[in-house]
């Protein structure tokens, strides 16, 4: 019976018990942990394609991704104090849903981050590609962008993901202080961007509002306010990050919640106030298709209409690779535009990073467990990595970077990661009811109002996703499916009996968690 291969809660607790972290972190930590994992790609790029989806309305994008957000964070939260060990949300099902469904979690959350690690360089690509052309060097267009905007290969996506992937693999983490620069970098940027937009802005940019309404063609075409936020929801993922720093943290019960939702509710009315001022100061409506059709981000007819207009007027925000850059640059800002591209250059890579981090380290619990090749999960003897899981995510990451656009990227990223919420939050509901006296060092308030909206609102999303992006989930997890019957089922150490969990292995690499301080980076040097 493969739903009771369970892990037990109990063995995994004693060994979390054992590793005996020294609890540091505050709530002023933890919430820059959470800013800094969160602020990136979408915000940053995004914001162009959620206008393409949405127009103005896509300040309502932003909202409803933030709710969906905050409620799994409060799920994420009492579970990740429950079970405070690597693995996140592929661990916690383990131990609650069996391993046929932790199998699962954790083939979506390749997705989840392996994908957006793609995203990310796609995105820093726009911005690191838009800072040549305004210092006067013109990257071949070509060589800028993949087939689906006209060219062949997006050569700095590769490049910057093969970099950071080469980083990882000789055992670079970001420390505080690198965190801590970077944080203040974007906030700054966004600061600016604010303060020179809002002052300028036009009521009449405002108007329409909701051009495309709240679901475009019909309901679950991705388009319109709700899809806008299905695709937005990516400027937010990351916060798990700080849930899985619950075991480090002083007085858990009160700074888990507060590094979560601070880092969500900052970046929230960020994203409002930037959002905004784009919408105040560009203006942000769609471009439509000669016929005046709904035109989809990303595709090769949007591409030849915003070609079209850029040579006779200024290109519209939606058209935009690098928009918030943009958006200073039109209203005559340009130095300054150069600035917010230069805060991206620098800032976007360390997302890559802990995305990428993220994975290798989920990989390497899923091939200890015996449900992936062990040698994945072999160690290097001098850098104390992962490298080989290590250098085939890296270069699967690099290969989506250089072939896809960014907004399918982050849209088949966001499948992975609502799946993985939606168990989640699945799992904290089934808990309290099968070991209600177990210690929760958080609990979600109101858990049964709680656990529910994240479920509905995870559903909601995936179901207004554009159908590429939906159907990449269940095509992903039959293959996963066929994956796990002719090999983990068959070598997983649950089933062949054995419960070691190996969180204090000696050789066991840093966690799944952005590294805060030393305690934290056995074998890793800061970056
Ligand atoms: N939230 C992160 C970003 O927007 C993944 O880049």
């Amino acid at each position: 019976m493969i739903f009771g291969r369970i892990k037990p809660l109990d063995a995994i607790l004693a060994t979390a018990e054992k590793k005996s972290l020294t609890r540091s972190l505050g709530a002023v930590q933890l919430t820059l942990l959470g800013v800094g994992a969160i602020i990136g790609t979408g915000i940053f790029v995004l914001t162009s394609e959620a206008a393409q989806k949405a127009g103005p309305g896509m300040m309502w994008a932003f909202v409803i991704a933030a709710v969906v957000c905050g409620v799994a964070a409060l799920c994420y939260s009492e579970i990740a104090s429950m079970v405070p060990v690597s693995g996140s949300a592929y661990t916690y099902t383990y131990a609650v849903m069996g391993e046929l469904l932790a199998w699962m979690v954790g083939w979506a959350l390749i997705l989840e981050y392996a994908v957006a690690a793609s995203a990310v360089s796609v995105g820093w690509s726009g911005y690191f590609v838009g800072l040549l052309h305004s210092w006067g060097v013109e990257f071949p267009h070509v060589l800028a962008v993949g087939p689906y905007a006209g060219g062949i290969v997006n050569l700095p996506a590769l490049l910057i993901a093969l970099l950071v992937t080469l980083l990882l693999m000789i055992g670079t983490t970001e420390s505080a202080r690198v965190n801590a620069v970077l944080v203040a970098i974007k906030v700054t940027a966004l600061t600016v961007f604010i303060g020179l937009t809002l002052p300028v802005m036009q009521g009449a940019n405002f108007e329409p509002f909701m051009p495309n309404g709240w679901f475009g063609n019909g309901h679950g075409a991705g388009l319109g306010a709700v899809g806008a936020a299905a695709s937005i929801f990516f400027a937010y993922v990351g916060f798990d990050a700080v849930s899985t720093a619950a075991e480090e943290t002083k007085n858990p019960q009160r700074n888990v919640p507060i590094g979560l939702i601070g880092s969500l509710a900052i970046c929230t009315v960020f994203y409002l106030l930037v959002a905004a001022g784009a919408i105040g100061a560009l203006g942000a409506q769609p471009v439509t298709g000669p016929a005046g059709e709904i035109l989809a981000p990303g595709t090769q007819a949007l591409a030849q209409q915003c070609q079209a207009i850029a040579s006779v007027a200024t290109e519209p925000l939606v058209c935009s690779r690098e928009a918030l850059a943009h958006v200073l640059r039109s209203i005559g800002y340009e130095r300054l535009g150069d600035l917010i591209g230069v805060a991206a250059f620098l800032a976007l890579p360390s997302v890559i990073l802990i995305m990428l981090f993220g994975q290798t380290r989920i990989f390497f619990v899923m091939a200890r467990d015996g449900l992936l090749p062990e040698k994945l999960a072999a160690i290097h003897p001098k850098w104390k990595t992962p490298h080989i899981v290590t250098m085939i995510t890296g270069v699967a990451v690099s290969f989506f970077a250089a072939f896809l656009p960014v907004g399918q990227l982050a849209d088949i990223s966001n499948s992975g990661t609502l799946f993985a919420f939606f168990m989640v939050a699945l799992a904290v509901l089934i808990l309290r009811r099968t070991q209600p006296d177990r210690p929760r060092p958080f609990r979600t308030p109101l858990v049964w109002v709680v656990a529910p909206l994240a479920i509905l609102g995870t559903l909601g999303l995936y179901f207004n996703l554009p159908f590429e992006a939906k159907m990449v989930l269940p095509v992903w997890g039959g293959i996963g499916l066929v994956v796990y019957f002719l090999y983990g089922y068959r070598k997983s150490h649950v089933g062949l009996g054995h419960v070691e969990v190996h969180e204090d292995d000696p050789d066991a690499p840093p966690q799944p968690v952005p590294p805060i301080g030393d305690a934290h980076t056995p074998g890793g040097k800061d970056a």
